[in-house]
């Protein structure tokens, strides 16, 4: 503490009236010299370049674990000490919102979880954190193991007719087959076929990604915004999409209407498993609006992800053969043809390191958002309310003084034995799913999904980069995209049987909860 405040707190305890003590205590702090942050400077051209992140962790390198980075008049925080990180998101996490992020999003997801703030958020997080219950993941496994299995027959094909795959693309189909299906029972169907609602749906996203870089709101110009053939496609695209979820929703309500539905917190209905099925019988009493911006936030939350750990973790095995034998003798062992049920969730210790680590390398998004609503001190700076502050996962999760080797795809830092890596047991340094109140609701769901697609990848083919594939370099939207794609050869494995069988799925001996993240 200072010579001021000590003064000021001396004076408290001998008596003295506030109505000195204010006015005293305000003249000294405004003669106080706080610490400040370190300022980043020179740096604003290369912090327009393709993957921002890079020349942060640049930037973090010689400035430390938090500096001001300054355009024009707007500045933000750059976070990459764990410390900071827990503090902001977990420990005084009530003096921060979504700032800038809930402003870029407001046209796709209103105030669905991701964005909302304040007690919109509370009340909505109540009600869908009880939505993906353990008995609900459970039952997503088998859609997991279909979706994988169409993309399967897909890769066959091309195996067979020697033609390389984009597999980022594929991707991107795969999670949204699945995630349209889980939460609300909608069947895209985009593995096999292009249609209207999955050429919408990429119009909305591949919008909200570009806004999220993009340095001039155009899209907030008046007139402009409305004569704009782009702002006219986005519209079409989210009317469409509003429609599509609008009809969902009262089909759903339908079914709901006509059951006898006793509810308890393990409800599920078979037939439409869904997240959206689970919100209604719950009773949650919502308008529709609110309840379209929630299944949109789950869409776009719970696909781009996933694609994009699943691009780059199979980028990281091409790289790495003996990871990829290691990955594979696993499967063979546990799993064999069979498709993955929960029990082998716990089995398969080393396909879930390699997600593990591949999250660590390429954790989906890069940066996490806020803004301070509070004045607040972070380390040893006192900050305003109305900071924009980036926690830069990208720089926590190949810190130099936290990792050795940092670069390095190395599975085995994880003991197979030990716990699973989180942000908890690993004090902020690791958080592939954020962490504290806001942390992601999906990361059990998304673990299991990452884990069966890529075991049931490696059973049946060998995946190694296109010959003359162009170098895999990043680009950023809301996660980490490869800038050309990911062109890989596909050949079958030569290992027989290859069909696989649906595995038996006892819903009623679910293993105790021990979920791959926690
Ligand atoms: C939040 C990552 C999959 C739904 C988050 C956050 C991260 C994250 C880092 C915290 C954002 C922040 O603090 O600003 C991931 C990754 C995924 C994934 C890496 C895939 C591997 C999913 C899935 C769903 C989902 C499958 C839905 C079923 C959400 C929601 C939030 C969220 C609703 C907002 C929670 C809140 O603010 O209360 N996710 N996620 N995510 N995620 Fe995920």
């Amino acid at each position: 503490p200072s010579l001021g405040s000590l003064l000021v707190s001396g004076l408290t305890r001998l008596g003295v009236p506030s109505g000195i003590l204010e006015p005293l205590s305000k003249l000294i702090s405004s003669g106080e010299s706080y610490p400040k942050i370190p300022e980043a400077k020179g740096a604003i051209s290369a912090i327009r370049s393709e993957a921002f992140f890079i020349p942060l962790y640049e930037l973090f390198l010689t400035y430390g674990g938090i500096f001001r980075l300054t355009f024009g008049p707007k500045s933000f925080l750059i976070v990459s000490d764990p410390n900071i990180a827990k503090h902001i998101l977990k420990d005084n996490s009530k003096a921060y919102s979504k700032g800038i992020l809930a402003e870029i999003l407001e046209f796709v997801m209103g105030t669905g979880l991701i964005p909302a703030d304040g007690e919109v958020w509370r009340v909505r997080r109540r009600v869908i954190v009880p939505a993906l219950h353990l008995k609900y993941v459970a039952a997503m496994i088998g859609l997991f193991g279909e979706a994988t299995d169409r993309l399967c027959k897909k890769l066959d094909d091309a195996a067979y007719n020697g033609e390389d795959v984009e597999m980022e693309s594929l991707f991107s189909r795969l999670t949204l087959d699945i995630i349209g299906k889980s939460v609300f029972n909608y069947d895209f169907d985009s593995l096999t076929k292009d249609n209207g609602i999955v050429e919408a749906v990429y119009t909305v996203l591949r919008e909200a990604e570009d806004r999220s870089v993009s340095p001039i709101p155009t899209w907030e110009i008046p007139i402009w915004k409305d004569i704009s053939p782009r702002q006219k496609k986005v519209n079409e695209a989210l009317k469409l999409i509003n429609t599509t979820l609008d009809d969902l929703i009262a089909i759903c309500k339908r079914m709901v209407d006509e059951e006898d539905v006793q509810f308890n917190e393990e409800y599920m209905n078979e037939n439409d498993p869904s997240i959206l099925h689970f919100l209604l019988a719950s009773g949650d009493n919502v308008s529709s609006k609110q309840l379209r911006d929630d299944l949109m936030t789950m869409l776009i939350a719970g696909h781009e992800t996933t694609a994009a750990v699943l691009t780059w973790t199979f980028y990281l095995l091409s790289e790495e053969p003996d990871i990829m034998s290691k990955l594979q003798n696993e499967v063979d062992a546990v799993l064999g043809d069979r498709f993955p049920t929960m029990e082998d969730m716990k089995k398969l210790k080393y396909t879930t390191r390699v997600i593990n680590e591949s999250l660590r390398l390429y954790p989906q998004p890069p940066v996490l958002i806020r803004r301070s609503i509070e004045d607040d001190v972070l380390d040893k700076y006192p900050i305003k309310r109305g900071e924009d502050l980036f926690i830069s996962v990208w720089n926590l999760h190949r810190s130099p003084t936290h990792w050795v080797d940092a670069d390095k795809f190395n599975p085995e830092r994880w003991p197979l034995d030990g716990p699973n890596p989180n942000e908890t047991n690993q004090n902020f340094s690791y958080l592939p799913f954020g962490g504290g109140p806001r942390k992601c609701v999906g990361d059990m769901f998304a673990s299991f999904e990452a884990i069966v697609a890529v075991s049931m990848l490696v059973r049946r083919f060998n995946f190694q980069m296109a010959l003359g594939a162009p170098p895999v370099k990043m680009t950023t939207g809301a996660t980490i995209h490869t800038t050309e794609g990911l062109n890989m050869t596909v050949t079958r494995r030569m290992k027989p049987p290859i069909v696989p069988t649906l595995g038996t799925q006892n819903l009623g001996s679910i293993p105790e909860a021990d979920p791959v993240v926690t």
